[in-house]
Protein backbone atom coordinates (compact mmCIF):
# COMPACT_ATOMS: atom_id res chain seq x y z
CA UNK A 1 0.00 0.00 0.00
CA UNK A 2 1.11 3.46 -0.88
CA UNK A 3 1.75 6.39 1.12
CA UNK A 4 -0.49 9.26 0.88
CA UNK A 5 1.39 12.39 0.44
CA UNK A 6 -1.28 15.79 1.32
CA UNK A 7 -0.73 19.35 -0.31
CA UNK A 8 -2.04 21.95 1.55
CA UNK A 9 -2.75 25.34 -0.33
CA UNK A 10 -2.33 28.78 1.24
CA UNK A 11 -1.08 29.21 5.28
CA UNK A 12 -3.25 30.90 6.53
CA UNK A 13 -5.18 31.00 9.89
CA UNK A 14 -7.06 27.29 8.75
CA UNK A 15 -4.12 26.20 7.54
CA UNK A 16 -2.03 27.33 10.25
CA UNK A 17 -4.68 25.32 12.63
CA UNK A 18 -4.39 22.02 10.19
CA UNK A 19 -0.67 21.88 10.39
CA UNK A 20 -0.54 21.99 14.16
CA UNK A 21 -3.23 19.40 14.58
CA UNK A 22 -2.12 16.93 12.46
CA UNK A 23 1.52 17.39 13.90
CA UNK A 24 0.15 17.34 17.80
CA UNK A 25 -2.42 14.69 16.92
CA UNK A 26 0.17 12.42 14.32
CA UNK A 27 0.30 9.21 16.91
CA UNK A 28 -3.86 9.24 17.52
CA UNK A 29 -4.41 9.61 13.53
CA UNK A 30 -2.26 6.89 12.17
CA UNK A 31 -4.64 4.78 14.29
CA UNK A 32 -7.71 6.48 12.52
CA UNK A 33 -6.32 6.27 8.77
CA UNK A 34 -7.36 4.01 6.03
CA UNK A 35 -3.50 4.32 4.65
CA UNK A 36 -0.49 6.07 6.50
CA UNK A 37 -0.45 9.44 5.07
CA UNK A 38 2.03 12.87 5.59
CA UNK A 39 1.63 16.56 4.82
CA UNK A 40 4.40 16.37 2.05
CA UNK A 41 4.13 20.23 0.04
CA UNK A 42 2.73 23.07 0.82
CA UNK A 43 2.28 26.33 -1.59
CA UNK A 44 1.79 29.81 0.10
CA UNK A 45 3.24 32.91 -0.30
CA UNK A 46 4.62 33.69 3.43
CA UNK A 47 5.18 30.96 6.00
CA UNK A 48 2.88 30.97 9.10
CA UNK A 49 4.69 32.53 12.56
CA UNK A 50 3.51 29.74 14.54
CA UNK A 51 4.17 26.59 12.18
CA UNK A 52 6.78 24.24 11.83
CA UNK A 53 7.02 23.39 7.94
CA UNK A 54 10.95 22.67 8.01
CA UNK A 55 9.97 18.94 7.28
CA UNK A 56 7.88 19.63 3.96
CA UNK A 57 8.81 21.26 0.38
CA UNK A 58 6.83 24.58 0.61
CA UNK A 59 6.43 26.33 -2.72
CA UNK A 60 5.38 30.07 -3.16
CA UNK A 61 3.56 29.23 -6.18
CA UNK A 62 0.74 27.62 -4.66
CA UNK A 63 -0.35 25.39 -8.63
CA UNK A 64 2.99 23.96 -8.16
CA UNK A 65 0.94 21.97 -5.06
CA UNK A 66 -1.81 21.03 -7.71
CA UNK A 67 0.73 19.79 -10.51
CA UNK A 68 3.10 17.76 -7.84
CA UNK A 69 2.63 14.12 -9.02
CA UNK A 70 3.38 13.22 -5.88
CA UNK A 71 0.66 14.67 -4.19
CA UNK A 72 -2.81 12.59 -3.70
CA UNK A 73 -5.26 15.28 -1.71
CA UNK A 74 -5.26 18.90 -2.05
CA UNK A 75 -6.60 21.03 0.93
CA UNK A 76 -7.71 24.32 -0.69
CA UNK A 77 -7.30 26.77 2.01
CA UNK A 78 -6.86 30.00 0.59
CA UNK A 79 -10.26 31.20 0.20
CA UNK A 80 -12.17 33.41 -2.00
CA UNK A 81 -13.26 32.37 -5.13
CA UNK A 82 -9.96 32.88 -7.51
CA UNK A 83 -7.34 31.79 -7.68
CA UNK A 84 -9.16 28.87 -5.60
CA UNK A 85 -11.34 27.95 -8.50
CA UNK A 86 -8.88 27.68 -10.76
CA UNK A 87 -6.37 25.85 -8.46
CA UNK A 88 -9.51 22.74 -7.26
CA UNK A 89 -10.02 22.90 -11.22
CA UNK A 90 -6.53 21.92 -11.75
CA UNK A 91 -5.86 19.74 -9.12
CA UNK A 92 -9.21 17.80 -10.32
CA UNK A 93 -7.89 17.69 -13.80
CA UNK A 94 -4.46 16.23 -12.68
CA UNK A 95 -6.59 13.13 -10.65
CA UNK A 96 -6.08 14.89 -6.94
CA UNK A 97 -8.92 14.77 -4.74
CA UNK A 98 -9.48 17.90 -3.23
CA UNK A 99 -10.65 19.01 0.63
CA UNK A 100 -11.64 22.68 0.83
CA UNK A 101 -13.07 24.79 3.96
CA UNK A 102 -14.49 27.52 1.39
CA UNK A 103 -18.14 27.79 1.55
CA UNK A 104 -18.19 30.62 -1.21
CA UNK A 105 -16.54 28.16 -3.83
CA UNK A 106 -18.91 26.09 -3.26
CA UNK A 107 -22.02 27.84 -2.98
CA UNK A 108 -21.32 29.30 -6.16
CA UNK A 109 -19.28 26.69 -7.94
CA UNK A 110 -19.67 23.77 -6.05
CA UNK A 111 -21.86 22.45 -8.93
CA UNK A 112 -19.21 22.57 -11.74
CA UNK A 113 -16.81 21.51 -9.75
CA UNK A 114 -18.23 18.17 -8.26
CA UNK A 115 -19.36 17.13 -11.77
CA UNK A 116 -15.88 18.02 -12.74
CA UNK A 117 -14.26 15.81 -9.75
CA UNK A 118 -16.93 12.68 -10.52
CA UNK A 119 -15.74 13.05 -14.02
CA UNK A 120 -12.09 12.23 -13.23
CA UNK A 121 -13.02 9.74 -10.55
CA UNK A 122 -11.87 11.84 -7.75
CA UNK A 123 -13.74 13.10 -4.81
CA UNK A 124 -14.46 17.16 -3.27
CA UNK A 125 -15.46 17.29 0.15
CA UNK A 126 -16.21 20.46 2.52
CA UNK A 127 -16.97 19.47 5.89
CA UNK A 128 -15.35 22.59 6.89
CA UNK A 129 -17.14 25.16 4.85
CA UNK A 130 -20.28 24.81 6.93
CA UNK A 131 -19.95 25.77 10.89
CA UNK A 132 -16.66 24.99 11.12
CA UNK A 133 -15.66 22.15 13.73
CA UNK A 134 -19.51 21.12 13.77
CA UNK A 135 -19.77 17.85 11.57
CA UNK A 136 -22.67 18.79 10.25
CA UNK A 137 -22.05 17.79 6.40
CA UNK A 138 -21.44 14.59 7.82
CA UNK A 139 -24.61 14.35 9.64
CA UNK A 140 -26.42 15.45 6.79
CA UNK A 141 -24.56 12.68 4.54
CA UNK A 142 -23.57 9.84 7.00
CA UNK A 143 -25.40 9.93 10.20
CA UNK A 144 -29.08 11.04 8.61
CA UNK A 145 -28.70 9.63 5.72
CA UNK A 146 -31.77 7.33 6.42
CA UNK A 147 -34.34 10.29 6.92
CA UNK A 148 -36.30 12.33 4.97
CA UNK A 149 -34.91 16.00 6.55
CA UNK A 150 -37.91 17.91 7.81
CA UNK A 151 -36.36 21.15 8.31
CA UNK A 152 -32.73 22.55 8.80
CA UNK A 153 -32.61 25.66 11.45
CA UNK A 154 -29.20 26.68 12.00
CA UNK A 155 -27.17 29.58 13.62
CA UNK A 156 -24.45 29.36 10.75
CA UNK A 157 -22.55 32.91 11.55
CA UNK A 158 -20.58 33.05 14.53
CA UNK A 159 -19.81 36.72 14.27
CA UNK A 160 -23.82 37.70 13.35
CA UNK A 161 -24.44 35.39 17.09
CA UNK A 162 -21.69 37.11 18.84
CA UNK A 163 -22.98 40.43 17.70
CA UNK A 164 -26.71 39.85 18.50
CA UNK A 165 -25.06 38.47 21.71
CA UNK A 166 -23.36 41.51 22.78
CA UNK A 167 -26.14 43.29 21.87
CA UNK A 168 -29.03 41.48 24.82
CA UNK A 169 -26.19 41.20 27.17
CA UNK A 170 -24.16 44.03 27.17
CA UNK A 171 -27.06 46.30 26.14
CA UNK A 172 -24.48 47.87 23.27
CA UNK A 173 -25.53 49.23 19.74
CA UNK A 174 -25.21 47.01 16.51
CA UNK A 175 -22.28 49.32 15.48
CA UNK A 176 -20.29 48.98 18.68
CA UNK A 177 -20.48 45.17 19.02
CA UNK A 178 -19.85 45.23 15.58
CA UNK A 179 -16.26 46.71 16.51
CA UNK A 180 -15.57 44.55 19.01
CA UNK A 181 -16.12 41.58 16.41
CA UNK A 182 -14.09 43.11 14.33
CA UNK A 183 -11.26 43.61 17.00
CA UNK A 184 -11.37 39.62 18.07
CA UNK A 185 -10.62 39.26 14.63
CA UNK A 186 -14.14 37.18 13.73
CA UNK A 187 -15.96 39.49 11.22
CA UNK A 188 -14.57 38.36 8.10
CA UNK A 189 -12.37 41.01 5.69
CA UNK A 190 -15.83 42.55 4.24
CA UNK A 191 -17.65 42.37 7.30
CA UNK A 192 -21.09 42.67 5.07
CA UNK A 193 -20.80 38.92 4.17
CA UNK A 194 -21.23 38.20 7.94
CA UNK A 195 -23.90 41.10 8.82
CA UNK A 196 -25.88 41.17 5.80
CA UNK A 197 -26.34 37.49 5.84
CA UNK A 198 -24.30 36.41 2.59
CA UNK A 199 -21.53 34.15 4.61
CA UNK A 200 -25.38 32.61 5.77
CA UNK A 201 -26.95 32.42 2.65
CA UNK A 202 -23.90 30.42 1.23
CA UNK A 203 -23.87 27.87 4.17
CA UNK A 204 -27.64 27.34 4.36
CA UNK A 205 -27.23 26.84 0.04
CA UNK A 206 -24.51 24.45 0.53
CA UNK A 207 -26.49 22.48 3.65
CA UNK A 208 -29.81 22.35 1.39
CA UNK A 209 -27.92 20.88 -1.82
CA UNK A 210 -26.93 18.10 0.82
CA UNK A 211 -30.57 16.80 2.12
CA UNK A 212 -32.97 18.45 -0.69
CA UNK A 213 -30.88 17.87 -3.81
CA UNK A 214 -31.24 21.76 -4.62
CA UNK A 215 -29.16 23.16 -6.99
CA UNK A 216 -25.84 24.98 -5.57
CA UNK A 217 -26.78 28.72 -6.21
CA UNK A 218 -27.36 30.98 -3.06
CA UNK A 219 -29.57 33.58 -5.35
CA UNK A 220 -32.51 31.56 -4.24
CA UNK A 221 -31.89 32.17 -0.68
CA UNK A 222 -34.25 35.01 0.87
CA UNK A 223 -31.41 37.01 2.52
CA UNK A 224 -31.99 39.42 5.01
CA UNK A 225 -28.99 40.90 7.70
CA UNK A 226 -28.94 41.60 10.86
CA UNK A 227 -27.69 44.87 10.81
CA UNK A 228 -31.34 46.93 11.62
CA UNK A 229 -32.17 45.02 14.14
CA UNK A 230 -31.91 47.28 17.41
CA UNK A 231 -31.43 47.27 20.69
CA UNK A 232 -34.48 48.52 21.47
CA UNK A 233 -35.84 45.43 19.59
CA UNK A 234 -33.60 43.05 21.44
CA UNK A 235 -34.89 44.32 24.92
CA UNK A 236 -38.48 44.14 23.99
CA UNK A 237 -38.18 40.68 22.82
CA UNK A 238 -36.42 40.03 25.91
CA UNK A 239 -38.89 41.07 27.87
CA UNK A 240 -41.40 38.63 25.96
CA UNK A 241 -39.30 35.68 26.50
CA UNK A 242 -37.59 35.64 23.72
CA UNK A 243 -34.00 36.00 22.23
CA UNK A 244 -33.34 37.46 18.50
CA UNK A 245 -31.12 35.01 16.72
CA UNK A 246 -29.63 35.75 12.64
CA UNK A 247 -31.37 31.98 11.32
CA UNK A 248 -30.42 29.90 8.16
CA UNK A 249 -33.52 28.08 7.55
CA UNK A 250 -34.59 25.15 5.22
CA UNK A 251 -37.87 23.58 5.45
CA UNK A 252 -39.35 21.64 3.22
CA UNK A 253 -43.28 20.83 3.00
CA UNK A 254 -45.91 19.96 0.12
CA UNK A 255 -45.82 23.14 -0.99
CA UNK A 256 -41.86 23.65 -1.32
CA UNK A 257 -38.87 24.07 0.09
CA UNK A 258 -38.68 27.48 1.99
CA UNK A 259 -34.99 29.19 1.68
CA UNK A 260 -34.04 31.80 4.30
CA UNK A 261 -31.57 33.88 6.55
CA UNK A 262 -32.84 36.72 8.52
CA UNK A 263 -33.03 37.94 12.47
CA UNK A 264 -36.14 36.24 13.90
CA UNK A 265 -37.31 35.71 17.53
CA UNK A 266 -37.10 32.26 19.19
CA UNK A 267 -38.41 31.25 22.40
CA UNK A 268 -35.98 31.55 25.28
CA UNK A 269 -36.75 28.15 26.51
CA UNK A 270 -35.48 26.42 23.14
CA UNK A 271 -31.61 25.31 23.51
CA UNK A 272 -30.83 26.99 20.13
CA UNK A 273 -31.84 30.16 21.96
CA UNK A 274 -28.93 29.47 24.70
CA UNK A 275 -26.30 29.45 21.70
CA UNK A 276 -24.32 32.42 22.54
CA UNK A 277 -21.39 34.27 21.29
CA UNK A 278 -19.56 33.18 18.50
CA UNK A 279 -20.80 29.46 18.47
CA UNK A 280 -22.83 27.98 16.16
CA UNK A 281 -25.92 25.78 16.70
CA UNK A 282 -27.72 23.35 13.87
CA UNK A 283 -30.72 21.96 14.49
CA UNK A 284 -31.59 19.09 11.84
CA UNK A 285 -35.35 17.37 12.17
CA UNK A 286 -35.59 14.36 10.48
CA UNK A 287 -38.57 12.12 9.71
CA UNK A 288 -36.47 9.38 11.60
CA UNK A 289 -35.07 10.52 14.39
CA UNK A 290 -36.68 13.83 15.40
CA UNK A 291 -35.18 16.66 16.04
CA UNK A 292 -31.14 16.86 16.79
CA UNK A 293 -29.24 19.85 17.58
CA UNK A 294 -25.35 20.08 16.59
CA UNK A 295 -23.82 22.70 18.68
CA UNK A 296 -20.12 24.04 18.58
CA UNK A 297 -16.77 26.71 17.55
CA UNK A 298 -18.48 27.20 13.69
CA UNK A 299 -15.10 29.05 12.93
CA UNK A 300 -11.28 29.35 14.15
CA UNK A 301 -7.82 27.55 13.72
CA UNK A 302 -8.25 24.21 15.07
CA UNK A 303 -12.06 23.97 14.93
CA UNK A 304 -12.11 24.07 10.91
CA UNK A 305 -8.58 21.81 11.16
CA UNK A 306 -10.29 19.26 13.02
CA UNK A 307 -13.38 19.48 9.94
CA UNK A 308 -10.65 19.54 7.19
CA UNK A 309 -8.55 16.89 8.92
CA UNK A 310 -11.62 14.59 9.03
CA UNK A 311 -12.18 14.60 5.56
CA UNK A 312 -8.79 13.92 5.15
CA UNK A 313 -9.10 10.34 7.23
CA UNK A 314 -12.27 9.83 5.02
CA UNK A 315 -10.63 9.74 2.17
CA UNK A 316 -7.88 7.70 2.91
CA UNK A 317 -10.49 5.30 3.53
CA UNK A 318 -12.26 5.65 0.87
CA UNK A 319 -9.37 6.51 -2.25
CA UNK A 320 -7.82 2.93 -1.17
CA UNK A 321 -8.39 1.86 -4.47
CA UNK A 322 -8.09 5.21 -6.80
CA UNK A 323 -4.60 5.06 -5.69
CA UNK A 324 -4.71 2.09 -7.41
CA UNK A 325 -6.16 3.17 -10.72
CA UNK A 326 -9.35 1.67 -10.00
CA UNK A 327 -11.17 5.51 -10.17
CA UNK A 328 -14.97 5.38 -8.52
CA UNK A 329 -16.12 8.68 -6.53
CA UNK A 330 -17.97 7.64 -3.44
CA UNK A 331 -18.91 11.32 -2.85
CA UNK A 332 -22.07 11.33 -0.40
CA UNK A 333 -25.33 13.37 -0.12
CA UNK A 334 -28.01 14.31 -2.10
CA UNK A 335 -26.80 15.10 -6.10
CA UNK A 336 -27.12 19.38 -6.33
CA UNK A 337 -29.56 19.57 -8.67
CA UNK A 338 -31.72 16.31 -8.38
CA UNK A 339 -34.87 17.52 -6.54
CA UNK A 340 -34.27 21.06 -7.76
CA UNK A 341 -37.16 20.09 -10.18
CA UNK A 342 -39.44 18.36 -7.81
CA UNK A 343 -39.06 20.84 -5.36
CA UNK A 344 -39.91 24.27 -5.67
CA UNK A 345 -38.20 26.78 -3.64
CA UNK A 346 -40.70 29.42 -2.10
CA UNK A 347 -40.65 32.94 -2.30
CA UNK A 348 -40.84 34.39 1.17
CA UNK A 349 -44.21 35.87 0.15
CA UNK A 350 -45.72 32.20 0.65
CA UNK A 351 -44.27 31.57 3.64
CA UNK A 352 -46.48 30.80 6.79
CA UNK A 353 -45.17 32.25 10.05
CA UNK A 354 -45.94 34.23 13.53
CA UNK A 355 -44.48 37.87 13.59
CA UNK A 356 -43.65 40.66 15.97
CA UNK A 357 -44.98 44.12 15.03
CA UNK A 358 -42.83 47.44 16.44
CA UNK A 359 -45.32 50.40 15.77
CA UNK A 360 -44.44 53.71 16.25
CA UNK A 361 -47.54 55.22 17.31
CA UNK A 362 -49.27 58.44 18.12
CA UNK A 363 -49.73 58.78 22.14
CA UNK A 364 -53.97 59.15 21.33
CA UNK A 365 -56.90 57.71 22.28
CA UNK A 366 -57.82 55.28 19.27
CA UNK A 367 -54.51 54.79 17.88
CA UNK A 368 -54.30 50.99 19.26
CA UNK A 369 -57.67 50.24 18.10
CA UNK A 370 -57.19 51.79 14.79
CA UNK A 371 -53.46 49.52 14.24
CA UNK A 372 -55.42 46.19 15.41
CA UNK A 373 -58.69 46.98 13.08
CA UNK A 374 -56.08 46.96 9.94
CA UNK A 375 -54.89 43.45 11.78
CA UNK A 376 -58.39 41.97 12.00
CA UNK A 377 -59.76 43.11 9.01
CA UNK A 378 -56.61 41.06 7.58
CA UNK A 379 -57.87 38.08 9.55
CA UNK A 380 -54.96 38.43 11.72
CA UNK A 381 -55.07 37.25 15.04
CA UNK A 382 -52.92 39.84 17.93
CA UNK A 383 -51.12 37.34 20.18
CA UNK A 384 -49.87 39.86 22.39
CA UNK A 385 -49.69 43.16 22.43
CA UNK A 386 -47.77 46.01 24.91
CA UNK A 387 -47.63 49.44 24.79
CA UNK A 388 -44.06 50.86 25.90
CA UNK A 389 -43.13 54.17 27.79
CA UNK A 390 -43.50 56.36 25.22
CA UNK A 391 -39.83 57.74 23.64
CA UNK A 392 -39.30 61.83 22.69
CA UNK A 393 -37.11 62.73 20.23
CA UNK A 394 -36.04 60.70 16.95
CA UNK A 395 -39.48 59.09 15.96
CA UNK A 396 -41.63 61.77 17.00
CA UNK A 397 -42.65 64.26 14.56
CA UNK A 398 -45.08 65.77 16.62
CA UNK A 399 -46.22 65.14 20.30
CA UNK A 400 -45.13 61.72 21.96
CA UNK A 401 -44.83 58.65 20.03
CA UNK A 402 -45.16 55.51 21.94
CA UNK A 403 -43.96 52.18 21.03
CA UNK A 404 -46.74 49.24 21.08
CA UNK A 405 -45.10 45.95 19.98
CA UNK A 406 -47.17 42.95 18.86
CA UNK A 407 -47.16 39.61 18.22
CA UNK A 408 -49.40 37.62 15.96
CA UNK A 409 -50.51 33.87 15.52
CA UNK A 410 -49.31 32.66 12.00
CA UNK A 411 -50.35 33.78 8.93
CA UNK A 412 -49.14 34.16 4.95
CA UNK A 413 -46.37 36.54 4.94
CA UNK A 414 -47.91 38.58 1.65
CA UNK A 415 -51.24 38.82 4.27
CA UNK A 416 -49.07 40.17 6.76
CA UNK A 417 -47.11 42.95 4.56
CA UNK A 418 -50.35 44.34 2.94
CA UNK A 419 -51.42 44.87 6.10
CA UNK A 420 -48.19 46.32 7.53
CA UNK A 421 -48.52 49.00 4.38
CA UNK A 422 -51.88 49.74 5.36
CA UNK A 423 -50.95 50.41 9.14
CA UNK A 424 -48.11 52.31 8.07
CA UNK A 425 -50.34 54.54 5.87
CA UNK A 426 -52.61 55.49 9.12
CA UNK A 427 -52.66 58.86 10.13
CA UNK A 428 -51.60 57.78 13.84
CA UNK A 429 -48.60 55.27 12.91
CA UNK A 430 -45.07 57.49 12.61
CA UNK A 431 -42.30 55.44 11.44
CA UNK A 432 -41.90 52.49 9.46
CA UNK A 433 -43.12 49.27 11.14
CA UNK A 434 -40.32 46.97 12.36
CA UNK A 435 -41.14 43.59 11.67
CA UNK A 436 -39.22 40.09 12.85
CA UNK A 437 -40.31 37.06 12.40
CA UNK A 438 -40.76 34.36 14.95
CA UNK A 439 -39.72 30.94 14.93
CA UNK A 440 -40.27 27.69 17.36
CA UNK A 441 -37.94 25.24 16.49
CA UNK A 442 -38.56 22.31 17.95
N1 LIG B 1 -17.27 34.66 9.23
C1 LIG B 1 -17.74 33.36 9.54
C2 LIG B 1 -18.60 33.43 10.79
C3 LIG B 1 -16.62 32.40 9.80
O1 LIG B 1 -18.58 34.44 11.48
O2 LIG B 1 -19.28 32.46 11.08
C4 LIG B 1 -16.47 31.21 8.95
O3 LIG B 1 -17.44 30.90 8.07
Amino acid sequence: MRKINIGICGLGTVAGGVVNVWQRNHKILAGRLGQAAEISHIGARRDHPECDTDAYRVSRDIFEVARDPNVHILLELIGGIEPARSLVLEAIDNGKHVVTANKALIAEHGEALLAAAQARGVELRFEAAVAGGIPVIKALTEGFSGNAIESIVGIINGTGNFILTEMREKNRSFAEALADAQRLGYAEADPTFDVEGIDAAQKLTILAALAYGTSLDASHCYTEGISNVSAEDIQHAGEMGYSIKHLGIARASSRGLEMRVHPALIPDDRLIANVHGVLNAVAIHGDAVGPTLLCGAGAGAEPTASAVIADVIDLTHSINCTIEGDKKSTQRGERPGHAAAMRRIMSIEEIDCAYYLRVAAADEPGALSKITQVLSEANISVESLHQKDPLKGAHAHSGETVPVVLTTEVTRESNLRSAVEKIESLAVVRDAVVVLRIESVS
